[in-house]
This record gives C-alpha cells, sequence and structure tokens, in this order.
C-alpha cells in the first residue's frame, strides 16, 4: 500500500464510525464477496463468501414461444461478513431480488448478479435469497467451441450445464466445488414432460399446465443439474437391489435405444461390483434426439445421450461418472482427468471383462499407435479451458489409471478406486488428494514417476 495517508483527527474517526453504525443493523458490516472462486480455467465461475446449502428453483417454460420464467430460492451460509455478494447469471432479466424476505438492491455485469441485502450479512449465518426472473433462455458457446447451456429441441428443450451453462437457467453459485440440494420444479404445457434429476415427488395438471416436482436427494454440483422438456417414452424399472430407475426416450428414438436400454440394469451390477454401492437414490438416462447436442453429459442420476450416442460404451462411461465425477466430484475444472481418465478407464475394464480387449491392450495400442493429441499435454495440467475435454484429459488420464494398476496389482487397485469412491463420496476433491491417498494404500510402492511422467509431465513417457 502506497497511498498517501492524509491525518484525519481520532474524534472524527470515531463520529464517523459511530454515525455508520447507527446505519446499518446489528453491528455487521462486512465487505463485498468475490466474483469468482480463480478457478484455473474459469475464474468468474462461482463466487466468493458464501456456501449454497440448497436450491429451490421453479420454471415454467413453453416451447412455442421459448420464453422462461423462473424463481429461485437459494439457501446459502455466509462464509464471512458480506456486505454484497455474487451470484452467476446468464442472460435472462432479473425482476426481483429478496434477502431474508426484504427487498434488495442488485445490479448486472455479464454472468454476475450483484446483489446488496439491506442488512450486511454475519459470518455464519444463514441467509434465503429469493431472485424471480423470465426471459428467452440462451445457450453458451464453450471455449472448446461445444454448445451448452439451454438447448432449444423440436418439441422442448433440453439444459446441459458442463462447465458453466447451468447459469442460462437458474442463478447460483456455479462451480463444482459448492455441491447442495435441490428441489426443482417444471411447468409445460399440458401433454409434454419434464424430466430432470433424481425423484419424481409429484406432477399435478391445472389450467393446462403439468409441474413436475424432481428432487435429487443427495447432494449435486450444478453443472450435473438437467431439465429435459419434450415428448419422452418414459419407463421406470429396477436395477441392482431394487434401486429405480427412470428412463425418459425421445419416442423417435425408442426403437434404435431398445437393445442399450436393456443394458442399464446389467452395467449398474458390473459398476457396483467393480466402483461400489452407487451413490445416488434413483439413476436412469434421457435419450434425446441425435445431432441436439453432439455429446452425452453425466447429469446426476440421469445422464443425457444424443440418439445416434447412445451406445454401450458411452453408456459404460456415463454412468461411471455416477462415482467419478458426480459423487467425487472435482475440486476445481483442472481436476477434469479426475472425471474423465476413471470414466474412460471403466470403459477400458468393462471390454475387459466382456470378451473385448484387455484394458493392457487399450493401453499399448494408444501408447504405440500414432495419436500425437494423447500427448499434447497433461492429464492434470490442461493447456487452456478450450481443451479440457481433449485426449490428454481422458485418454492420458485412463492411462495414469492403468500404471497405478500395473504398479500395485489388481486387488490393490480395486481396493484403491472403490476406498476412493467411498471415501471422498459426494464431496469433492483435487488431483494432489488422490496421489496422496494412492499414496496411503501402497505405502511400499514408489509413485513417483507415475506422477513425475505421466500425469504432470509434458510429452510422452519414455517408456510405457
Ligand atoms: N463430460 C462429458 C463426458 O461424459 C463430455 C463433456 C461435455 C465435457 N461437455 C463438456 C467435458 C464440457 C468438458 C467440458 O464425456
Ligand atoms: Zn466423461
Amino acid at each position: 500500500m502506497s497511498r498517501s495517508v492524509r491525518r484525519v483527527p481520532a474524534v472524527a474517526v470515531l463520529l464517523a464510525l459511530v454515525l455508520t453504525g447507527t446505519a446499518c443493523d446489528g453491528g455487521v458490516r462486512g465487505t463485498p464477496g468475490a466474483s469468482g472462486l480463480g478457478d484455473p480455467y474459469f475464474p468468474r465461475a462461482g463466487n466468493g463468501g458464501y456456501d449454497v446449502d440448497h436450491y429451490d428453483i421453479a420454471l415454467d417454460y413453453t416451447p412455442a414461444t421459448r420464453r422462461l420464467t423462473g424463481t429461485a430460492v437459494i439457501t446459502a451460509r455466509a462464509t464471512r461478513d458480506l456486505s454484497a455478494f455474487r451470484l452467476d447469471l446468464a442472460g435472462l432479466r432479473v425482476g426481483s431480488v429478496r434477502v431474508e424476505g426484504a427487498a434488495a438492491r442488485w445490479s448486472r455485469a455479464g454472468q454476475e448478479l450483484t446483489v446488496r441485502p439491506r442488512d450486511d450479512l454475519a459470518q455464519g449465518e444463514t441467509f434465503r435469497t429469493t431472485v424471480r426472473y423470465s426471459g428467452t433462455p440462451r445457450t453458451l458457446t464453450d471455449p472448446d467451441g461445444s454448445e451448452e447451456g439451454w438447448l432449444p429441441t423440436a418439441d422442448g428443450a433440453l439444459a446441459l450445464g458442463e462447465p458453466v451453462g447451468s447459469m442460462t437457467w437458474f442463478p447460483g453459485n456455479h462451480h463444482p466445488s459448492d455441491k447442495a440440494s435441490y428441489d426443482i420444479t417444471v411447468t409445460v404445457p399440458q401433454g409434454l414432460q419434464a424430466v430432470s434429476n433424481g425423484e419424481l415427488t409429484q406432477a399435478t395438471t391445472r389450467g393446462g399446465r403439468t409441474s413436475y416436482h424432481w428432487h435429487p436427494a443427495q447432494p449435486m454440483a450444478s453443472y450435473l443439474a438437467t431439465v429435459a422438456i419434450g415428448h419422452y417414452d418414459i419407463a421406470r424399472t429396477t436395477g441392482p437391489h431394487g434401486l429405480p430407475v427412470l428412463t425418459a426416450v425421445d419416442p423417435r428414438q425408442a426403437r434404435a435405444s431398445a437393445g442399450v436400454l436393456a443394458e442399464l440394469p446389467g452395467i449398474l451390477d458390473w459398476e457396483e461390483y467393480n466402483f461400489g454401492p452407487y451413490p445416488f437414490s434413483s439413476a436412469g438416462v434421457i435419450v434425446d434426439r441425435p445431432g441436439d447436442t453432439g455429446y452425452a453429459l453425466e447429469t446426476q442420476t440421469r445422464p443425457v445421450f444424443p440418439g445416434d450416442q447412445f451406445d454401450t460404451g458411452t453408456l459404460v462411461h456415463e454412468l461411471a461418472h455416477q462415482w467419478y465425477g458426480d459423487s467425487v466430484g472435482p475440486a476445481s475444472w483442472r481436476d477434469m482427468w479426475l472425471n474423465e481418465g476413471f470414466a474412460t478407464y471403466a470403459e477400458w475394464l468393462y471390454d475387459e471383462d466382456h470378451d473385448g480387449p484387455t484394458a493392457q491392450e487399450t493401453f499399448t495400442r494408444l501408447y504405440e499407435g500414432d495419436h500425437e493429441a494423447v500427448w499434447a499435454f497433461p492429464p492434470a495440467r490442461p493447456s487452456s479451458a478450450a481443451h479440457i475435454s481433449d485426449s490428454p484429459v481422458y485418454e492420458r488420464g485412463a492411462m495414469v489409471l492403468h500404471k497405478i494398476r500395473q504398479k500395485v496389482g489388481d486387488d490393490t487397485f480395486y481396493d484403491i478406486i472403490q476406498g476412493w469412491a467411498a471415501a471422498r463420496r459426494h464431496g469433492t476433491a483435487g488431483t494432489a488428494a488422490f496421489t496422496a491417498y494412492v499414496e496411503k494404500k501402497a505405502p511400499e510402492r514408489d509413485f513417483g514417476e507415475i506422477w513425475r511422467d505421466w500425469l504432470y509431465g509434458d510429452g510422452k513417457p519414455d517408456r510405457p
């Protein structure tokens, strides 16, 4: 600090303090919370100064006009004294903001909605913010060129949120490090369905509109929230030990999807055997039209697939994410390989157990083949936000896991991956926590070379 200080008489300072003191309540005098959490790839994602406990989101959507009206009630806990805080929201029009029932001042700049509550918030205080909003939700283009956010479809819409698209349909703390519980109610014209995460607790029709109330019962990162609106063939079945399974398939995809859909319970069974207990209280899939999105996404309890990518391998991958990525979430977007490396390795393991190539064969094929893209950057250090879903994160991430397996043998390896899912269940973790966990599970082994060359090292490691 090098600004010049003008001396002010002590009495004047005291007087000023007393005057401002009377102007605000209870003596709490906070400062504004930060506009981001400093994520290495998405620095403005999420916000400082609070932690969300619960989102109660009510949406009303009409596909014909693409108009959405929403109310988000956000229950959060202040992590320090706050005079103002931010929510991430992209597009839409804010009608009003209330904090603890009192009208709050607010302003917008880019994706930041800044809220100034009438009274400052004290550290540790739980406070409720109600945001009313409306408009036509946006589709965002990611640094890697893919589309996310609110995607209109032929008969409805599909909300996809990785990494930051959920801010197009509800205001919140949109960073994976802040998980919360949710209630999601979606009202649509009668005759259409609205599918979301978790369990359907209520569906009521009144005045030509149907409201679907969904409850994801376990903690969820906002990028894993989804809403699918349209016509769907909905089926309820059960998975291992009575797990409720709800599948929603676009009728035009029904025939082509039937075979893969029938594999779902068996895959869940196989994954439980290998990864440990399924982490959520329901499961399922959403299969929508081909070409609408171009990619599948591991939305919690109910991953989304474009019809043309609903194949066994992709289903194994997205279901594996329920353990690795959804239940054990990444601490930041730098830790993406903990999601994608695990889900990709799950595909290799599934092949190995189902008369396909062994994981060693897949590893060798990648190492020896002409796959330059795999070596573009280290899995734990993507070169930029545009590359967090590139091959080094997926394939080379899986190769890191295979190297660990080679080093410790199968018994310890399965112990590690199951133990990791159990230890961090419904939480988040970064790469350093994972490597420390592996070392703790196999203290007699030296992982130095694997971490140095395979996880953090530039270029292709010299030896397979
Ligand atoms: N996570 C998706 C998968 O299962 C892929 C993906 C979709 C993705 N959108 C993304 C990855 C955005 C990173 C960023 O493979
Ligand atoms: Zn994935």
